[in-house]
Parts: structure tokens; sequence; C-alpha cells
């Protein structure tokens, strides 16, 4: 049974943000998507796989999965400097990470799968927005994959779980502290493809976390493939 517990916006513990998700944004790139968690819009766009250059950065026994995050400078209140920081890089890493187990790159020798994600609007929750709109771009480029990736964040209010946090939650430091925890899941199975935890959570409440998860997972995959259907039939 979900604990009742008072969040700033009015949302349970369980309740995510609500949720928009659209593909085929970007009519030049060979797949795209939004998704957005309330104010965090995320946009993701797929190019390839196409050949890998230089060309001694080529693999013969398989493709690279690219991936490249990053915040436009006023998604954010304080405009943020273009070009790539410590963050995006680690965001960018991350990405991949969550996206690379559900891809075959051994069926693509030689090449590169690019997948650009950018944040048109940021309010915490980014990098799993961002991981959300381009699980949905690769779908939408054919990209042979075994599943989608879900991801979502859970944080801590006080003692108490809650998934989603938006900035003014996340900046809430009282009690136990900031608890940040970016999780991915493969839709179809109990597998997760990122476990990003920034601060601290007992061990014996793990399963706690994962669960809230693996919950808000199923939500988000409705909207995910709701948005596919949508593009499949306008074709
Ligand atoms: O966005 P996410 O929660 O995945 O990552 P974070 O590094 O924990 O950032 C949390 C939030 O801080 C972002 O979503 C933005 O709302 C905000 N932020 C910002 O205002 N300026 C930056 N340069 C970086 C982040």
């Amino acid at each position: 049974m979900t604990k009742e517990i008072k969040r700033i916006d009015g949302r349970k513990s369980n309740q995510l943000r609500p949720m928009m998700a659209k593909v085929g944004v970007i009519p030049n790139a060979d797949g795209s998507a939004m998704f957005a968690f309330g104010d965090t819009v995320a946009i993701a766009a797929v190019y390839g796989p196409r050949k890998l250059h230089p060309q001694h950065m080529q693999d013969p026994s398989t493709g690279v999965l690219r991936c490249t995050y990053d915040l436009l400078s006023f998604s954010v209140e304080d405009r943020k400097k273009p070009g790539p920081s410590r963050r995006s890089q680690e965001i960018s890493k991350v990405t991949g990470w969550a996206l690379e187990p559900i891809i075959d790159l051994g069926a693509f020798p030689n090449t590169v799968i690019d997948v650009q994600v950018y944040i048109l609007q940021a309010d915490a929750g980014t990098r799993t927005a961002g991981i959300n709109a381009a699980s949905m771009a690769l779908a939408h480029a054919g990209i042979p994959m075994r599943d989608l990736v879900c991801s979502v964040a859970v944080g801590k209010q006080d003692k108490d779980f809650v998934v989603d946090l938006t900035k003014e939650e996340e900046d809430f430091k009282e009690g136990e502290g900031a608890t940040d925890f970016a999780i991915a899941k493969l839709a179809g199975s109990d597998e997760f493809s990122l476990l990003q935890l920034d601060g601290k959570i007992r061990p014996e409440e793990i399963n706690e976390v994962l669960k809230l998860a693996s919950e808000s997972c199923k939500e988000i995959y409705e909207v995910q493939k709701k948005a596919l259907k949508e593009a499949v039939s306008q074709k």
C-alpha cells in the first residue's frame, strides 16, 4: 500500500508528473522523439547506423553507440554555458550504458549509431526523460531492439521514497538529506540497465526503491508505446 505523504506539488509518493511523448519530431533524423515529465522536456535524435569515421575507430566485430546529452542554454534558470561540461559528459556516458543492452550492436560492424539528447527545459530528472526519449527514437529509427528502456528517478523526502522529483524537491535537503537514484529498466523483463545513486540508501531499502521504480516504468512504457503506435499509424 502507498503511504500518504505530503509532497510540495501535492503528488502521491508513487505518482509521476504528467507525461507527454511524441515520435518523429525531427524529420531529418533517422528516428526522433520527445518525452516530458512535467516541466522537464527532452528531445532525442538518432542518426545511423552509418560508417564510423575516422576509419581507425571502426570495429569489424561491432557497431558503436555514441550518445551525447546536453542542456540547452536557456533550459535552466541560470543560463548554462554552451558546450560540453563534466556533467554533460557523465550523463552522455550513462545514457549510453542505459541503452546499450537493448541493441544488438554486433549486427552493425564498423558503424556508429549517434543518439543526441537535448533538454529543452529542465526541472530535474533530465537524464531519465532523455533516456525515455532516446529509447523511443531508436525504435523509431528502426534499429532492431530487444526491448524499450524506461527510466525514472527515485528520491527521498525525509525518510520516504518518492518518484520523479522536481528541482524544488531535489533541493529540499532536510531530514536524511538529498537522495537521487536514477534508474533505467528494460520494459519487458526485470533487468535494470542503469542504477545511478547520488546520496545514500540503506541496503534493506533497495528492494522497495526498485519496486517503486518498476511500477513507474510500467506507466512510462505505456506512454512510450502509445506514441510509437501513433507514429506508425500515421505513416
Ligand atoms: O537532471 P537530472 O536530475 O538528471 O540531473 P542533476 O545533475 O541532478 O540535475 C538536477 C537538475 O538541476 C536539472 O534537471 C536542472 O533542473 C538543474 N540544473 C540546473 O539548473 N543547471 C545546471 N547547469 C544543471 C542542472
